[in-house]
């Protein structure tokens, strides 16, 4: 029973599912520059990168993605900074073990650019969600939340800091979840087996 973890970047929501000692059977890339997958091979993770760029449709490239995902059998494919639209047939084919993370209290600030909109909002509070994925960007059943202030003087680069620290908590938390089979969506909200709601929101009242 593994999870397979797709990143384009730097790799920090990875390092944390590793540090959490969660299966992780490999590591897939759209971008072979991605930090995340040297940082992967030096913790003896399988790597792979399939350059988007080398296929001319998007559903070429999902369809070579999901091939290689699948040569790992996963239960669980996990997105981690993977910036990527996915065809409707690729989240088709995942439906139901398939997870983001995305930096915003959802449904607010979908999409990207979260943490400057949400200074210009001027929103009192903001974080991040783990959710399933479906075709809509951003909109799947929410499975956990973290909640952090919005403080005097924050800057993007502030307020990304407090919230990536809580979405290295609150990801593996989820995945964990997930394996351990507790999660049950029913009409679009997800709850957690032998938890109470409470499990499933942080609140970091943290500098
Ligand atoms: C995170 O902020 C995540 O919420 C978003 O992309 C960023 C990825 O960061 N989807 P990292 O690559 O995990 O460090």
């Amino acid at each position: 029973m593994s999870i397979v973890v797709l990143i384009s970047g730097r790799g920090s929501n990875m390092q944390a599912l590793l540090d959490a000692g969660l299966p992780v059977s490999a590591v897939i890339s759209n971008r072979g520059a991605a930090k995340g997958l040297a940082l992967a091979a030096a913790q003896a993770v399988p790597t792979s990168v399939l350059e988007h760029r080398d296929y001319a449709r998007r559903e070429d490239f999902d369809a070579a993605l999901a091939a290689e995902i699948d040569r790992f059998g996963p239960r669980l494919v996990v997105l981690a900074g993977f910036m990527r639209i996915l065809s409707p047939a690729f989240v088709a084919r995942y439906a139901g073990r398939l997870v983001n993370i995305h930096p915003s209290l959802l449904p607010a600030f979908t999409g990207l650019d979260t943490h400057r909109r949400a200074l210009e909002a001027g929103v009192k509070l903001h974080g991040c969600t783990v959710h399933f994925v479906t075709a809509e960007l951003d909109h799947g059943p929410i499975v956990i939340q973290a909640a952090v202030p919005v403080r005097a003087g924050d800057t993007v680069e502030t307020l990304a800091a407090r919230v990536i620290r809580q979405e290295h908590v609150v990801y593996p938390r989820a995945v964990r979840w997930f394996l351990e089979g507790r999660l049950a969506v029913e009409r679009g909200v997800v709850r957690v087996a032998d938890h109470a709601t409470e499990a499933q929101w942080v609140f970091a009242d943290e500098a």
